[in-house]
């Protein structure tokens, strides 16, 4: 595939190179766009040498055969990718303003899958406009990479600092591997932790993050499905516009909105971490210390939403549930798929370093209601996520 990459001027520029030979690497073709300020921080030689390619960077510059140069890559181009995208880039695509070589193309690419990875200081990401702009854009289909937490090049900390370039280049490879992957179906899944209330202040809650849940209904949404998302408290984002989201906060509201939407789907994917008990009682203001030293929290169990849609399911429909075992556990799991009425199960393994909760990577083992299993290597949630889809769904 043929992948224009476009530069704006933020620190993060000095990972843009890296991008293009992941990329490279990839085997595709690479050609870089890049704005005046972004050669500030990355230089024509650098980009020019892992490309393989001249560097585009002035508006007036003509082709030998007279027409304008940059343009001439709305043609050339699959798909382009803007790593980093400051707040400026985001306005000026935002408002349909084209007053540099980069900007222009962008106006011109808007028919085909365009990609941003936004990168600038915390409090310019929150920026309500900024926002706006961010919300505008994924309405009308770009692919927004979103930034992630971590120490910024300002000396703060805070979330917005682009996204690691293996992620960028993963989510572009997905793209184009799902591309020719079509699901005409509506799948349901669930995704983070619940919260389960103790008082107005406190609640049970787990670590899950979300990452999983979210990265296989931007998987999904990818290869055309419609998606309902049922979520738990998450700061995560949903970037497809075929992505139709729900939030709850506890495991009853989760089944509420899961056995409502599951009969008008064709499948659902259950990978949210469900508490599986709740205080029986749930004060409506702040308890305070009552002098002793200990405390007893009364529990009551919570409703299984895997287990509930298995007695739904009809013909024609599939149910696939996770697992989280620490022993035995390709017999618990498959056990757990008999007894929930699963077509699949997905096993989360705990041994590796990498896999599990908060972290971007994961591995599994997918086993099929004939106990066939396939175990992925380690790799991005995104890729476990277009694994899962493609051996489950198709
Ligand atoms: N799950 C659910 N509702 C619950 C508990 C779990 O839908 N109340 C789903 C999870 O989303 C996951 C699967 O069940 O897909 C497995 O969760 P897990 O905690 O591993 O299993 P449990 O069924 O809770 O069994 P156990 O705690 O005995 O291992």
């Amino acid at each position: 595939m043929k992948v224009v990459v476009g530069i704006t001027g933020g620190i993060a520029a000095y990972k843009s190179p890296l991008l293009v030979r992941l990329l490279v690497k990839a085997l595709h073709e690479v050609k870089c766009v890049a704005t005046g300020h972004a050669l500030e921080f990355v230089t024509p030689l650098t980009l020019e040498t892992v490309s393989g390619n001249k560097l585009y960077s002035d508006l007036f510059a003509s082709n030998n055969d007279h027409t304008t140069e940059h343009i001439s890559l709305k043609d050339w181009g699959d798909a382009m990718v803007v790593a980093p995208a400051t707040a400026n880039i985001i306005g000026k695509m935002a408002s349909g303003i084209g007053d540099d070589a980069l900007s222009t193309l962008l106006l011109s690419f808007s028919r085909k899958p365009l990609f941003l990875a936004p990168a600038m200081n915390t409090q310019m990401w929150e920026c309500p406009s900024v926002q706006r702009n961010i919300e505008y854009l994924r309405s009308i289909g770009v692919h927004i990479i979103n930034p992630v937490a971590g120490q910024l090049a300002c000396g703060t900390s805070g979330t917005g600092r682009m996204a690691e370039p293996e992620e960028i280049a993963d989510t572009i490879e997905s793209f184009f591997l799902n591309q020719n992957i079509k699901i005409n179906a509506r799948v349901l899944v669930t995704a983070g932790p619940t919260y389960e209330r103790i008082d107005s202040v406190r609640f049970i809650g787990n670590y899950s993050s979300g990452k999983m849940g979210f990265a296989l209904a931007e998987a999904l949404a990818d290869c055309g499905a419609e998606v309902e998302l049922v979520t738990g408290p998450t700061a995560l984002k949903v970037s497809n516009p075929r992505i139709h989201r729900t939030d709850v906060e506890s495991a009853r509201e989760m089944y509420a909105a899961a056995t409502t939407l599951f009969p008008s789907c064709q499948a659902a994917i259950l990978s949210a971490a469900v508490a599986d008990y709740r205080p029986d009682h749930t004060a409506d203001h702040k308890l305070k210390k009552n002098g002793s030293e200990g405390m007893t929290l009364q529990l009551v169990q919570n409703p299984d939403i895997l287990a509930t849609l298995g007695t739904m399911k009809q013909d024609g429909q599939k149910l696939i549930g996770f697992a989280l075992e620490t022993d035995n556990e390709l017999a618990n799991a498959q056990s757990k798929l008999q007894r929930k009425n699963l077509d699949y199960i997905v096993l989360n393994s705990l041994r590796d370093k990498g896999a599990g909760f908060g972290v971007d990577t994961n591995r599994v083992t997918i086993i099929s209601r004939n106990g066939d299993t396939f175990t992925t290597p380690l790799l991005s949630k995104r890729q476990v996520a277009d694994d899962i889809v493609r051996h489950c769904l198709l």
